[in-house]
C-alpha cells in the first residue's frame, strides 16, 4: 500500500553506508531480520558506526527504532543476520554478556532509579555485574568527580533529583561499566527543553572526550540530527535514507515527514 513515507526512495546498499563510517568501524549489522515472538520487525538491516561516531535513527511510530537497539542489546528474536563489535560476532550473547564481556551498555530510562536509594547506591547499581567491585567503585568515584551535580546528592535518595539530573544518573550508571557503545533510546523524552540541551551536551562529551561510540533514536529529529554525525531514517523495519546528519537536516522529504518544515 502506498504512503506518505514512499517518496524516501529505497534502501541504501552497504557500499553507502560504509561511506558514511569509512574507517575505524566498531559495530556492524548485516541483514538482520528480527522481532519479537515469531513477527518480524526488521527485515534485512544493515548499520555500520565507526568508534566514537555518533548515528541517530529516526523515523516514525512504529518503523522498529527501538527493536534496532533491542536487537543490539539482545532483546529480541533474532532470526537471521548477524551483529559484530570489532569483528568478532555478538549476535546470541545475552544481555549481561553485551555489558560485562563486550562494552554494550543499553540505557534505561522512563523512571529507572530507585526514589529511595541514594544517588550513589543507584550508581553503584550499575556495576553489579562487574566481577570487580573496586573497579566499579573507581569508575563511580570518577564519574563523581566529573558530574557535580550527582556529587552534591549523593547521599541524598534519588528521588530529590530532578528530571534533568535523573536523566544524567541513568545514563551515568551504564558508564560505570566502561562501556564503547551506548545504546541510548529518547533521551530527551519527558524533559523540559532546559534539560534537553544538557543531556546532548552529556552525550557530545561521552563521545568527543571519552570515545564512546553512540547510537541513539530520537524523537525529537532535528536535536537527534543536529547532535549526531550520521542518520538512517527507518520506515516499516527498513532503511529509507542514511546519511550524514547535516545532509538530513537539509533534506526536504526528511524536513516536511520528520522537522514540521
Ligand atoms: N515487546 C514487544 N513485543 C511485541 N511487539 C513489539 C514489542 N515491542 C515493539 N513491538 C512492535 O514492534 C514494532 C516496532 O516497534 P518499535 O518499538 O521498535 O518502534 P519505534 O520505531 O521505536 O516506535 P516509537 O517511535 O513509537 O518508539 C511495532 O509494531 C511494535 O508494536
Ligand atoms: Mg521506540
Amino acid at each position: 500500500m502506498a504512503n506518505q513515507y514512499d517518496v524516501l526512495g529505497k534502501a541504501p546498499g552497504l557500499e553507502e553506508l560504509n561511506k558514511l563510517s569509512p574507517s575505524d568501524v566498531h559495530l556492524t549489522i548485516r541483514g538482520l531480520n528480527a522481532g519479537y515472538g515469531k513477527m518480524e520487525i526488521l527485515h534485512n538491516f544493515d548499520l555500520t558506526v565507526s568508534k566514537g561516531q555518533s548515528l541517530c535513527l529516526i523515523g516514525p511510530n512504529g518503523a522498529g527504532k527501538s527493536t534496532i537497539l533491542h536487537s543490539i542489546y539482545g532483546f529480541t528474536n533474532i532470526f537471521d543476520g548477524k551483529i559484530e563489535l570489532d569483528g568478532n560476532e555478538i549476535t546470541k550473547l545475552t544481555p549481561a554478556e553485551k555489558l560485562s564481556k563486550v562494552g554494550v551498555a543499553y540505557i534505561l530510562q522512563d523512571n529507572s532509579v530507585f526514589p529511595d536509594m541514594t544517588v550513589e547506591e543507584n550508581l553503584l547499581m550499575g556495576g553489579y555485574i562487574k566481577d570487580k567491585q573496586d573497579e566499579a567503585y573507581e569508575e563511580a568515584e570518577r564519574i563523581f568527580q566529573k558530574y557535580d551535580r550527582l556529587r552534591n546528592r549523593r547521599n541524598q535518595p534519588a528521588k530529590v533529583l530532578s528530571g534533568g539530573e535523573r536523566r544524567l544518573l541513568e545514563i551515568s550508571r551504564a558508564l560505570v561499566m566502561k562501556p564503547s557503545v551506548l545504546l541510548v533510546d529518547e533521551p530527551s523524552i519527558g524533559l523540559e527543553p532546559k534539560y534537553i540541551s544538557m543531556v546532548f551536551e552529556i552525550l557530545d562529551d561521552l563521545q568527543k572526550a571519552e570515545k564512546k561510540t553512540i547510537i541513539l533514536v530520537e524523537q525529537n529529529a532535528k536535536k537527534g540530527l543536529e547532535f549526531a554525525d550520521i542518520g538512517y531514517v527507518l520506515v516499516s523495519g527498513q532503511t529509507a535514507i542514511a546519511g550524514k546528519g547535516n545532509d538530513l537536516l537539509k533534506n526536504p522529504d526528511v524536513g516536511r515527514l520528520f522537522l514540521g518544515g
